[in-house]
């Protein structure tokens, strides 16, 4: 039997390598898979968890919607859709928050993150974004999750939900407890900066992070001036110890090229850097910038974008609703 498949991006502007490496590229894959069902939501309830100008939000809705097309998704054999049309997330995240516990989401890092030392102004929006999460996957019987490394603690949470739910009501396997799919190696790309900080959109310098709708010259550009080190190329995996910016190039040449790290760096041994860094910059140019370019054109057919999102969202509206309605049901609503 095939998996089904859930997963969302934030439309929150500056898609990058680490959403298309950890994420974008394997729904692709899964998309591809035989008898597998996709669903994948821009989620844009989640964005304004923190401040939002509604103008932005908008066209970074169609942008995030733009590069899932152009990265592959194809809304003739996936769902694409942006949450805020499906009503049923955010009645199912407040049923599934009543059923949450606060010391499970006290121990939740990405919110003692974002929200920094002055907790107290952070919205209640941030605080329980993990369980609007969670009913979005909930919702569609999500069997596998394919996500970055930093949403894994995000997924365990949804998974305890859903076993408290089906305990505490007495549903045995009502809701489905998901998997998450996690890329061992390439699910935390760093910044090409500082190997110690993972590549984000909300980084001041734009030289950490190579965006999904930068130019050829802006790519190689970034990569000619990422950080490595002053050591010579690594002859085997040990020889990346503590060397995580080093790693880090590593692991994106490998992921683009479907290869192991072993084999990349079996490729390069007893070369220098200019010439990995040169054959690096070929494989982001060849994979990344078509896809750039793509996300241009699509921005420009707004019509089209929106057309899909509404497509897409009343056949995400059928399933959700109809799950919502049994939990009403459950709940003796
Ligand atoms: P978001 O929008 O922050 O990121 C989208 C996806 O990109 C992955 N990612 C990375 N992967 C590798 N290296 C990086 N540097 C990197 N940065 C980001 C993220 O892990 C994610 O997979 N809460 C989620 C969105 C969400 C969701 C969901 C995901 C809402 N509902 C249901 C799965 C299922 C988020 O903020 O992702």
């Amino acid at each position: 039997m095939g998996k089904k498949i859930f997963s969302g991006v934030q439309p929150t502007g500056n898609l990058h390598l680490g959403n298309y490496i950890g994420a974008i590229k394997n729904f692709v894959e899964l998309q591809n898979q035989k008898d597998n069902n996709c669903v994948f939501c821009v989620v844009d309830l989640h964005a304004i968890t923190v401040k939002q100008d509604p103008k932005t939000l908008k066209d970074n809705i169609r942008e995030t919607t733009a590069a899932f097309l152009a990265s592959g998704i194809d809304p003739e054999k996936s769902i694409i859709f942006n949450q805020s049309l499906v009503s049923a997330h955010a009645e199912g995240s407040w049923m599934l928050g009543c059923v949450a516990r606060m010391g499970w989401l006290n121990r939740m890092t990405q919110f003692k993150e974002k929200a920094g030392k002055d907790k107290e102004k952070a919205s209640i929006g941030l605080y329980i974004y993990p369980v609007l999460m969670a009913a979005d996957i909930l919702l569609y019987d999500a069997t596998h999750v394919p996500v970055g490394e930093d949403q894994k603690q995000h997924l365990e949470l949804s998974r305890d939900i859903a076993q408290k739910f089906n305990l505490d009501f007495n549903v045995p396997n009502f809701l489905k407890v998901p998997e998450p799919l996690i890329k061992k190696n390439f699910s935390r790309i760093m910044s090409l900066k500082d190997g110690t900080k993972k590549m984000s959109k909300s980084d001041p310098s734009d030289l950490s992070r190579i965006n999904l709708t930068d130019s050829k010259e802006e790519i190689v550009n970034k990569i000619k001036k990422a950080k490595t080190d002053t050591r010579p190329f690594p002859e085997n995996e040990k020889d990346l110890n503590k060397r995580p910016e080093v790693e880090n190039l590593l692991g994106i040449y490998s992921s683009l090229n479907n290869q192991s790290l072993k084999n990349s760096i079996n490729e390069f041994a007893g070369k220098n850097f200019s010439e990995f860094k040169e054959k690096l910059s070929e494989i982001v140019v060849e994979k990344i910038y078509p896809i750039s370019k793509e996300i241009n054109k699509l921005q420009k057919d707004n019509n089209f974008i929106d057309d899909v999102l509404k497509v897409g969202s009343e056949k995400a509206g059928a399933i959700a609703s109809e799950k919502v309605k049994k939990m009403k049901e459950i709940l003796g609503f």
